[in-house]
């Protein structure tokens, strides 16, 4: 099966009521895990890389990695989707290595630090979706900021997103997908505490959902930070402080509130970890990495296998057709004609 839109993946989602987890990817065993998990579970997924994923791993790796996924998985509709693009020419140079989605965070500047004002988010985002919609390419838009930084990505600043904003600016760019800014951060340390209402802002999402019942939206920073996780890594040596992350439950309720796309990358950083310090400790005279890169994988399979069913996209592999880069484009330029003609 060829790579699938993310716009088509989300239509679907919307039509089917159910949630689909964006798992970010850096290397060969976090995509066997991931797409392991999708042929158990017979589910739809998005695979992500971020900037510094693209770095790490080097753009033909990852890109051929995932070719091999699609050829190895045919049963399994896969989009491959740039995370928080800096800039037009990040999700320029996506698009051009063949991902089927992209995200143009202009929520920052293109340092990826600085929050950006609304005019500039508008601006960039507007360019991102005129030349990925040409090509049949999801674009995925973000308003407000999330806390947290990670490998220097992000301001640190939280600013939830502001739902009169939101509707203006999913009719100026056109976005197919949006972000949104509800309290939570990247990484492990979203919440110091079991989060309530006060912290987790979900009414953000019913009444964005309210306001644009056809825009799919998006929840950042859901890892849900299990406690089992860290106390494993702690058991082993490690030094991850008391900290909360986003309740799977929560999810669930955004999902009946239009958020469709849910992305997790910390949680499977964690079951990887505790997995190699287990392993570590366990066998020190070990020294073959697939002693301890194979149950790092099998543990993130876990989480995934355990998400996908909770997301509710579990069971839904089969249930269409992957339409091409090209039927989109089409797709979107009838759409824009309906649009002026109306
Ligand atoms: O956006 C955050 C994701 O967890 C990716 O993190 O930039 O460290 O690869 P990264
Ligand atoms: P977590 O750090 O909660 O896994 O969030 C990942 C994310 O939002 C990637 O864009
Ligand atoms: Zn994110």
């Amino acid at each position: 099966m060829p790579l699938v839109t993310m716009r088509q993946l989300l239509d679907e989602a919307s039509k089917g009521g159910y949630g689909v987890g964006a798992f970010n990817v850096n290397n060969l065993e976090q995509i066997q895990a991931i797409m392991e998990a999708a042929r158990e579970t017979q589910s739809p997924v998005i695979i992500q890389a971020s900037r510094g994923a693209r770095k790490y791993a080097n753009d033909r790796f990852l890109y051929h990695l995932m070719e091999a996924a699609a050829e190895i998985y045919p049963e399994i509709p896969v989009a491959l989707h740039q995370d928080h693009g800096n800039s037009p020419e990040t999700c320029k140079s996506a698009i051009d290595l063949g991902f089927t989605s992209v995200m143009m965070d202009g929520s920052l500047m293109d340092d990826g630090k600085t929050p950006a004002d609304f005019e500039y988010n508008v601006k960039v985002t507007r360019e991102v979706v005129e030349m990925a919609h040409e090509r049949g390419v999801t674009v995925e838009g973000e308003l407000g900021t999330l806390g947290g930084i990670e490998d220097g990505v992000g301001s640190g600043e939280v600013n939830l997103t502001d739902p009169d904003q939101a509707v203006e600016f999913v009719e100026r760019t056109g976005v197919d997908a949006l972000a949104v800014a509800i309290g939570t951060s990247h990484g492990a340390y979203k919440f110091t505490k079991e989060p309530d209402r006060e912290v987790l802002a979900m009414h953000i999402i019913e009444e964005i959902n309210k306001r644009l019942p056809n825009t799919h939206l998006v929840m950042h920073g859901s890892s849900s930070v299990p406690k089992e996780l860290v106390d494993l890594i702690n058991q082993y040596g490690g030094k991850i402080e008391p900290t909360w992350g986003v309740p799977v439950r929560e999810i669930q309720e955004g999902i009946k509130h239009g958020v469709r796309k849910i992305n997790v990358d910390t949680d499977l950083r964690l079951a990887s970890t505790g997995a190699i310090r287990k392993a570590f400790a366990e066998e020190p005279s070990e020294f073959d990495p697939r002693y301890y890169l194979k149950p790092a994988r099998a543990a993130m399979q876990e989480v995934v296998h355990s998400r996908m069913e909770s997301f509710g996209q579990a069971g839904h592999a089969g249930d269409y057709q992957p339409m091409t880069k090209e039927e989109m484009a089409t797709r979107y330029e009838k759409e824009g004609h309906e649009l002026t003609a109306s």
